[in-house]
């Protein structure tokens, strides 16, 4: 999947500083305005290429609020539904629904990424499957009950450690050149169903290397970090697949 290169342009930044923001937002006190729900469907479009739809979820749809206790999503007035095409791997959800997800941060709008706690039916019935498409994952999308946070300081952010993220020590990471650490920050800061973090990274000569266990929607999460920190940092790239080894390259263009 290729983001278009004027997204990328116009976007990159903004999602980059979002990702420094987003966590997941349960708690919700209000919808988005016209205005925002109107750029939020606007990208929602954009972004649905590749045999991944995104999906405005209206009010009445009533999808949000169901889960385990203290999980579940209270306040929330509507959201989205990430849906993919009979044949389209789940990282393309993930990798198109992250850039949504900043777009929902950089507006000052809460969300979370759910897999298991909402209303799978009501949420089916308002995404209108069409013939062979899967409902995949939704995200409330609203005001934050306790606001968006500042940027959170990487060691609130409750990750595993760059050490067993990465396989480098401490000291080998100080060394790296400021926008290696900034791109490995931001893969650290990416979701991940019940945080599990299914991944390593690491940089390369001309790149970085993202192993995950399984190709999931948490892959394509990471893949976009990856992707979006680099162009961020003026560093555009290509992906290529190694598939019997788990991992994705990502090289970068050369200067
Ligand atoms: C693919 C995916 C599925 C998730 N599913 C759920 C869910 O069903 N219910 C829930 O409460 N949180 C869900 N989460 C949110 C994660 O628990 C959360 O991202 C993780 O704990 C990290 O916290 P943070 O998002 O605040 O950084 C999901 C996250 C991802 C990326």
């Amino acid at each position: 999947m290729e983001m278009d290169s004027i997204l990328w342009q116009k976007d990159a930044k903004r999602w980059y500083e979002a990702s420094r923001r987003r966590v997941s937002i349960r708690r919700y006190s209000g919808a988005p305005t016209g205005e925002q729900r109107n750029v939020l469907a606007a990208l929602a479009k954009t972004l649905s290429l590749g045999g991944v739809r995104i999906v405005m979820l209206p009010v009445k749809a009533r999808v949000f609020g169901h889960g385990l206790m203290g999980r579940s999503i209270k306040g929330a007035q509507g959201g989205a539904a990430f849906v993919l095409a009979k044949g389209t791997p789940d990282w393309c959800a993930g990798y198109a629904g992250e850039a949504f997800i900043l777009e929902c941060t950089a507006l000052e709008l809460g969300s979370c990424w759910l897999v298991g706690t909402f209303n799978h039916k009501r949420a089916r019935l308002a995404a209108d499957l069409r013939d062979g498409e899967r409902l995949v994952a939704v995200t409330p999308v609203g005001v934050a009950k306790e606001g968006i946070p500042e940027p959170v300081s990487d060691d609130d952010r409750r990750r595993k450690t760059i050490p067993k993220l990465t396989g480098l020590s401490d000291k080998a990471f100080e060394n790296l050149p400021e926008w290696q650490r900034n791109i490995i920050l931001c893969l650290r800061s990416a979701p991940s169903a019940m945080n599990r973090q299914p991944w390593r990274f690491a940089p390369t000569r001309n790149g970085f290397l993202l192993h995950a266990k399984k190709p999931s929607l948490d892959t394509g999460i990471a893949m976009f970090h990856l992707e979006m920190a680099m162009a961020a940092h003026g560093k555009r790239g290509t992906w290529s697949e190694e598939k019997e080894k788990g991992s994705w390259v990502f090289s970068m263009n050369s200067e």
